[in-house]
């Protein structure tokens, strides 16, 4: 089984569940590990990967993901905000708007992943001009849970959810 593992990461925190996936598939035929690039070498399963920009997956993934056809394509993102089934299975389902109905999709998999310091930076001074504003409160102490993430237990359960797709399939 080919397998290409493709990729945007801004500030590497995906780039670390690709790695740790990669690495898990050790024993298959990876032919692509990167970004989207017009030289991904064929493959029979594409994992596929983001970060989570404006609550969609990043413009390049969808570009590139929106010209797969027959193909299986497991998907992986990290986003700001977690902890949330929920709010992962919304993430995904706008991802999958972009996935032609010829492809079978084999699952996908979240977890959280830390944002830059510039983003609490801007929820601080929000939070001087209004600070009895709960929803800042709670984005301000879910920005320092997400400062641990990506963890070992997320690059775990990516291995575990990644071995158990390809053995499936
Ligand atoms: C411009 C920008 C927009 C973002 N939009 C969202 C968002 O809508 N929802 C979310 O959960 N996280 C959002 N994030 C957080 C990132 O998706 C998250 O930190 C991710 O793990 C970054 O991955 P990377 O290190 O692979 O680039 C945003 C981050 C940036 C910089």
């Amino acid at each position: 089984m080919k397998i290409a593992i493709v990729y945007a990461s801004n500030t590497k925190n995906t780039e670390m569940i690709a790695k740790a996936i990669q690495e898990e598939l050790n024993d298959e035929e990876i032919v692509y590990f990167g970004k989207p690039a017009s030289e991904i070498r064929e493959a029979d399963v594409y994992i596929i990967g983001s970060w989570t920009d404006k609550g969609n997956a990043y413009h390049t993934i969808l570009d590139f993901i929106q010209t797969l056809r027959n193909k299986k394509i497991a998907y992986f993102g990290t986003a700001g905000y977690g902890k949330d089934e929920k709010y992962y299975q919304t993430l995904f389902s706008r991802v999958k708007e972009h996935i032609d109905g010829s492809n079978q999709i084999l699952g996908y998999f979240f977890c959280q992943g830390k944002m830059p310091l510039s983003v609490k930076d801007r929820y601080v001074q929000m939070m001087r001009e209004h600070p009895d504003d709960a929803k800042l409160k709670v984005s301000i102490e879910n920005f320092d849970e997400a400062l641990e993430h990506p963890n070992d237990d997320d690059l775990k359960h990516a291995k575990e959810w990644i071995t158990s797709i390809i053995n499936k399939n």
